[in-house]
């Protein structure tokens, strides 16, 4: 099993380009089976997760071309095998195969998605959703058959702003009869995203980025070139390295809007940030101050960036908070940075962290415990002293895009060991 290697405590300095948003790929690619000509991606990160989603649309006989970071799609000849279950569990985006085929083929054969495991992560919103405009399920285990003798529009309230259930109700609805609207609905930049690229292949939808996205179905969707927005995730992970040891880093190819709640936290604790329109220049300072951090839906603090901003907080004078409002389990993180000198504790039912800083961290064997928890204890094995072995790194790679290089190419000592 591979590992990353890490010797830490060096400043960073140069700069570091943000990929394409892995969130906003993994339900581009799904989305394109909703067009019968061949539709084009742009700035689409290699990671593994899009690996995954390639072999499950090749499985479905689409025709897939990935030449460096772009992808064409033509799901023409597209058949609705049954996703097996080996596939459907490799990431936590093929339940975008649910809305994709289920607009299609009106029915879709498929598992339970995987992903990282940070909580319960039900589709409860989903299907019922689905059911709601005009969906037969049947469950058995973690196997579904989903079956719309029509599929029409209905008026679905989300009693939770999911992502996932956004899309995929926006998936559905785009080729269902008639006018489907979707209240509460999540706001996330990918959401966009992914409304603009059905739109460009004619799909009729408004409202996206609100809390209100109305539908309505059309017939036919068409070719179209469309581009991946940039990592708000990776970025906010980079922007989080800078403040702790960066030395005139640039974070480049970034829509800093995405990431204010981040880069609000970072300035209260007296780092130094000069933002521009898609950059930011990022130095370190030596006292930093504690700051409380609570997650929420979008606009709010994002949820994935509270793991790395964990490892942040070991380093800041005084005692910090965090309430985790999204996922019930996203602390497993924790116990990693413990053996490696930071001091914390967990209560609320792992609702709420408390981190005592300043800790000097020293490197150790510690496992990556799911994609964001990783980048938790890599950004850990950065700053500490001596060398680092993390274990598990397939989390990482799963989303972040050339991390090894990215960080070496400003100075850290990263390498992958067999
Ligand atoms: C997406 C992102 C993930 C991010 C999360 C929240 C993708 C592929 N993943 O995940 O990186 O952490 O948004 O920003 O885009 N819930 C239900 N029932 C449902 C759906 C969700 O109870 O049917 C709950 C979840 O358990 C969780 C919360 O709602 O507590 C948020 O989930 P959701 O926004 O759906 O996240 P994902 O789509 O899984």
């Amino acid at each position: 099993m591979p590992k990353i290697k890490i010797d830490g405590g060096h400043k960073l300095s140069g700069v570091i380009n943000i990929s394409g948003a892995k969130n906003s790929a993994v339900a581009l690619i799904p989305a394109s089976i909703l067009c019968d000509e061949e539709v084009n991606l742009n700035n689409v990160p290699n990671i593994s997760d899009v690996d995954a989603l390639e072999s499950i649309l090749i499985h479905l006989n689409a025709e897939v071309r990935r030449t460096g970071e772009s992808i064409s799609v033509n799901c023409k000849n597209v058949i609705n095998n049954k996703i097996t279950e080996d596939m459907s569990v490799k990431l936590r985006a093929s339940y975008y195969f649910m809305g994709a085929l289920l607009s299609k083929f009106k029915k879709v054969d498929m598992y339970f998605p995987g992903g990282c495991s940070i909580g319960s992560r039900p589709i409860n919103l989903h299907l019922d959703g689905f059911k709601l405009m005009g969906a037969n399920i049947m469950e058995d285990g973690n196997h579904f058959i989903m079956e719309a003798p029509i599929l029409h529009g209905a008026n679905i309230d989300l009693n939770f702003p999911s992502v996932g259930a956004t899309i995929n109700l926006m998936l559905a609805a785009s080729k269902a009869d008639g006018e489907t609207i979707i209240n509460n609905a999540a706001k996330e930049p990918e959401i966009v995203n992914v409304a603009d690229f059905l739109n460009k292949m004619g799909a009729h939808i408004i409202g996206a980025g609100t809390n209100r996205i109305i539908i309505n179905g059309v017939k036919y969707l068409h070719s179209a070139d469309h581009e991946v927005i940039s990592d708000r995730i990776e970025a906010g992970t980079y922007l989080i390295i800078g403040a702790l040891l960066g030395k005139n880093l640039v974070i480049n190819n970034l829509n800093p809007e995405y990431i204010t709640p981040l880069i609000n936290k970072l300035k209260l604790s007296g780092i130094a940030l000069e933002v521009s329109e898609n950059s930011i220049l990022v130095n370190t300072v030596s006292k930093k101050k504690c700051v409380n951090i609570r997650t929420e839906a979008y606009p709010g603090f994002a949820t994935d960036l509270q793991q790395p901003m964990a490892t942040y907080l070991t380093q800041c004078d005084g005692i910090s908070t965090i309430n985790e409002t999204i996922y019930e389990n996203r602390f497993q993180n924790l116990p990693e940075l413990g053996k490696m000198g930071a001091e914390y504790e967990i209560k609320n039912n792992n609702r709420r962290a408390i981190i005592y800083g300043k800790r000097k961290l020293h490197g150790n064997e510690v496992i990556a415990t799911d994609l964001r928890g990783g980048a938790s204890v890599l950004i850990a094995a950065l700053i500490a002293s001596g060398t680092t072995y993390i274990d598990q790194v397939h989390h990482i790679l799963r989303g972040y895009e050339g991390i090894i290089d990215k960080l070496r190419s400003v100075g850290a000592k990263i390498e992958i060991i067999e």
